[in-house]
């Protein structure tokens, strides 16, 4: 049987809601026996039939208003029940019984370690109980655990703990109340035995909130960073958004077994560990950012998510898109706004745009589903957050704001749509938001075509834009966008050029609404470079001619560091694409001065910015470049990556050296001048080890090391170069930290991503290594998803053995653990970027896998569009 399809288009309001639920939980890991009370509410006074969302469980009883009730028919996912049209308001009592051991979905409610709990989202309650399983129906949730207490000790819902206490059997019970409406997929249970790190937060209005982070015994000193960072985000909540914390406790329990990042759940978020857990020995500075974001990222969720949620799941950027957003600026005031807005679009770019160039594109707002769990996307997540942000460029912070408040008191306690979002910043600003709308609907990146000219007798500068959204594989026919297009114009000696028409200035955010549009800028008195799309201002790709002396001028003097930046990444872009066709017809491969003079000025102003300089300097990575291709050569890619790599570690090496040695730290402080003296230093290392020094200096920084910051760049350093200490190094490594998981993650990332050989056949091996677990979705996209992902030259291989590897590996996941298979197949349905025998190959795995008994719409839904 296919799995069928929802479209947008076909929402309509529920005919019943659920008002109160009352769950009971009797938790045992192979046997729990759920019975839930169900107020229901007539909302069509015709409806004959009440359709209960529900599976993976097996139905104990059924009653209605206390009576024994068999007027229902049972399907493969549903509970069709018989209403009599005269029932206004009734109580369904169901019982179910689950075997969460059993449950390696991790979905619904499953074990994790010794542990046992929920992930509802999207449609995971409908694991536990029958329901109305959609997030319009918003009821009140009382819940009691009852379990054995000494394995569980902890018995924790949402809300408030109303009543506990002990039964003779050696079990206990927690009763828990949470006073807000919600729908089921915020609802969340957690049973197991913790260590506690506890602390208070007094709101803006004098509450005092409990903070609880519950996590593995023996882990409580790797939970403060954790903490702290929870107590941040609160209060960056109050003070940019005015947003306040609504019960009196706050809980976060970090788990091993988790799907994702981690889970809003009403009062009581759930955490995959990797974005807890964090101490110098374990954590890089990269996982410290990581867990702050993520700790924000589902704070935030409280008021964008929670309190105002999502009519239908088409709406999920309503409160995703939003909520990246609200972390991002959160990062972006606590830390550095311009690395931080680098670091996301850089992400954006590579990602992103590889998904709208791919089967699986959508607008932000999707048309048509048939696996939820497949759209939980960086288009709906990350393009969701860039639409949120253009619309913050187009009005500025203080109409934002006030747009923000509109869309809070119109939709508090309601499921809301994109639309009631949009609504309100328009009427908040009075900007007509008519074409900004068609961001929701539209899928795919614009094209931004900019030439240019100066009329050096009037001193008038012209900019002629066009344009242009190719068609996706979901859409053909394409409208124009109303882009907002920041830019600086620039002299040739650095400065800057006020931006006038006749006599006035002018706003430096064009206005792109057509498909040709000329924007004039009067009293211009030399022909200015021009710094195009500054901070990134929408998400389109940009194609303007430069030249490499213009940009040289905007790297050394623009004053957005996001220009600077950007204007660097074009000459590496430029200097890969040239040398990849040398390389493809076989010349013999040259690097250009002019990059290494403006990577020498770099290096020369290094310690006046620290930051940036790390991110300039850091060549990008083989999947960056390889977005800028329609057609990707992933031998070529990596060959002539390499020798810019080894070009430029040669010729700059006694600048690399002396910045190297200039930006050593004696200890660890996770403060942002010493994270970016410990990037940039790291930087120089990565280079470093491709010269004669290499071996030496890696060793000698890997033993040195105290924090896994350096010591992590260390053995990365030593595979990416093929060092001969590296199999010494990673020996240690795993030799020091097998027992734990999350650091051997970045071993088996480490591994897959090694640009030896054998690398497959070492990944093979790896699965069995003694940390490596099947069940695991951590360890399986550090081991398998990095190879797939991130070793493109190896995954690509032209005798289709990554391919074979994957596909084999895909088969078993279908199985135990189909939503990550469905992330893990993401390389493979990207098909059409590759050359016909690639392609070839690629289409005969999907076939094999498509040809599986038990396909889940998970997998089915990318495979059926990758084989159109
Ligand atoms: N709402 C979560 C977030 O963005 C995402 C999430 C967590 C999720 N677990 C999930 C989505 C499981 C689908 C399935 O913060
Ligand atoms: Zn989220």
């Amino acid at each position: 049987m296919q799995p069928k399809a929802k479209f947008r288009k076909d929402y309509r309001q529920p005919d019943f809601t659920v008002t109160d639920i009352y769950l009971d939980f009797q938790l045992d890991p192979q046997d729990t026996l759920v019975t839930s009370k169900l107020n229901i509410q007539r909302q069509n006074g015709t409806a004959t039939h009440l359709r209960l969302d529900g599976h993976s469980f097996e139905l104990i009883s059924v009653k209605l208003n206390t009576q024994p009730f068999t007027q229902f028919q049972q399907t493969s996912d549903a509970l069709i029940l018989e209403i009599p049209v005269s029932y206004e308001q009734f109580e369904l009592e169901i019982q179910t019984r689950l075997n969460p051991a059993q449950n390696t979905s991790l979905q619904g409610l499953y074990q994790s370690g010794d542990g046992i709990c929920t992930q509802c989202e999207a449609e995971g309650f409908r694991q536990i109980t029958y329901m109305l399983d959609r997030p319009d129906v918003l009821a009140k949730y009382r819940t009691k655990l009852t379990a054995c207490k000494q394995k569980y000790p902890f018995l924790l819902s949402n809300g408030n703990r109303i009543a506990q206490g002990d039964l003779e059997d050696g079990r206990h019970w927690v009763e828990w109340e949470d006073p807000f409406f919600k729908p089921s997929y915020l609802f969340a249970v957690v049973a197991g035995d913790f260590d506690l790190l506890k602390d208070t937060f007094i709101t803006m209005s004098g509450r005092e909130v409990a903070l609880e982070i519950y996590v593995d015994r023996g882990n409580l000193d790797r939970a403060t960073w954790a903490m702290e960072s929870l107590k941040r985000s609160m209060k960056w909540d109050e003070e940019r958004f005015g947003l306040e914390y609504d019960l009196d406790i706050y809980m976060i329990v970090a788990v091993d077994f988790f799907n994702m990042g981690a889970m809003e759940n009403k009062g009581l978020n759930i955490f995959n560990s990797k974005f807890v857990l964090a101490n110098p020995q374990t954590a890089t500075d990269e996982d410290y950012m990581g867990v702050e974001s993520v700790i924000a990222h589902e704070y935030f969720h409280n008021w964008t998510g929670n309190r105002i949620t999502c009519r239908d799941w088409f709406q999920l950027s309503l409160k995703e898109g939003l909520t990246v957003f609200r972390d991002q600026e959160f990062t972006s005031d606590l830390w550095s706004r311009s690395a931080k807005r680098i670091e996301d679009v850089r992400f954006l770019r590579t990602h992103q745009f590889a998904e709208d160039a791919s089967p699986m594109a959508h607008p932000i707002r999707p048309e048509k589903v048939i696996e939820m769990n497949n759209f939980y996307t960086v288009t709906v997540y990350e393009k969701g957050a860039e639409v949120i942000r253009m619309l913050h460029t187009l009005l500025g912070e203080n109409k934002f704001q006030e747009g923000m408040k509109l869309y809070v008191a119109e939709n508090d306690g309601k499921a809301a749509t994109c639309e009631d979002f949009v609504s309100a910043m328009e009427r908040a600003s009075g900007l007509d938001l008519a074409q900004f709308r068609r961001w929701y609907s539209q899928s795919g990146t614009p094209e931004l075509t900019i030439s240019d000219d100066y009329d050096e007798k009037h001193q008038i500068y012209r900019l002629h834009v066009s344009q242009y959204t190719p068609p996706t594989a979901d859409q053909v026919e394409k409208v124009n966008l109303h882009i907002p297009l920041k830019v600086a114009l620039y002299g040739e000696n650095g400065q800057k050029i006020h931006l006038k028409y006749e006599l006035s200035s002018v706003s430096d955010v064009l206005d792109v609404i057509h498909e040709h549009q000329t924007f004039e800028f009067h009293s211009v008195t030399q022909r200015p470079v021009p710094a195009l799309l500054c901070d990134f201002s929408a998400p389109v790709r940009l194609d303007y001619n430069y030249t490499p002396a213009q940009l040289m001028t905007l790297v050394k003097f623009a004053e957005n560091d996001f220009v600077r930046w950007d204007a660097l990444q074009t000459l590496y872009f430029n200097e890969l694409r040239t040398n990849l066709q040398r390389y493809q017809q076989a010349q013999p491969l040259r690097f250009s001065t002019e990059l290494l003079e403006v990577l020498t000025l770099v290096l020369e102003n290094a310690n006046k910015e620290t930051e940036l300089t790390a991110l300039t300097l850091s060549l990008p990575k083989e999947t960056e470049f390889a977005e800028s291709f329609k057609l990707i050569d992933p031998v070529g890619i990596a060959v002539a990556r390499e020798f810019m790599q080894k070009t430029i570690a040669e010729a700059l090496k006694e600048r690399l050296l002396v910045c190297y040695n200039y930006n050593k730290l004696t200890n660890y402080q996770v403060v942002a001048e010493d994270m970016a003296k410990r990037a940039l230093r790291n930087v120089c290392l990565s280079y470093l080890a491709f010269t004669d020094v290499g071996n030496g200096l890696v060793h000698k920084h890997y033993h040195n090391a105290d924090n896994m910051t350096d010591m992590l760049a260390a053995l990365n350093a030593a595979t990416k170069a093929q060092l001969p200490c590296r199999e010494q190094l990673l020996y240690d490594f795993e030799n020091k930290w097998h027992q734990d998981g999350l650091v051997m993650d970045k071993w088996f990332n480490l591994q897959a991503t090694r640009p030896d050989e054998n690398v497959l056949e070492l990944v093979q091996n790896l699965l069995e290594h003694r940390s490596f677990n099947f069940k695991n979705p951590n360890r399986v996209r550090a081991l398998i998803g990095s190879f797939a992902t991130q070793n493109p030259k190896a995954f690509h291989a032209i005798d289709g053995s990554g391919y074979r590897f994957l596909v084999d590996i895909l088969m078993k996941l279908n199985d135990t653990n189909p939503q990550v298979a469905a992330r893990i197949v993401e390389p493979l349905i990207k098909l059409s970027r590759y050359d016909t025998q690639r392609q070839t190959l690629m289409r005969r795995g999907l076939e094999r896998l498509k040809g599986i008994d038990n396909l889940a719409p998970d997998l089915f839904e990318k495979i059926e569009k990758a084989l159109k």
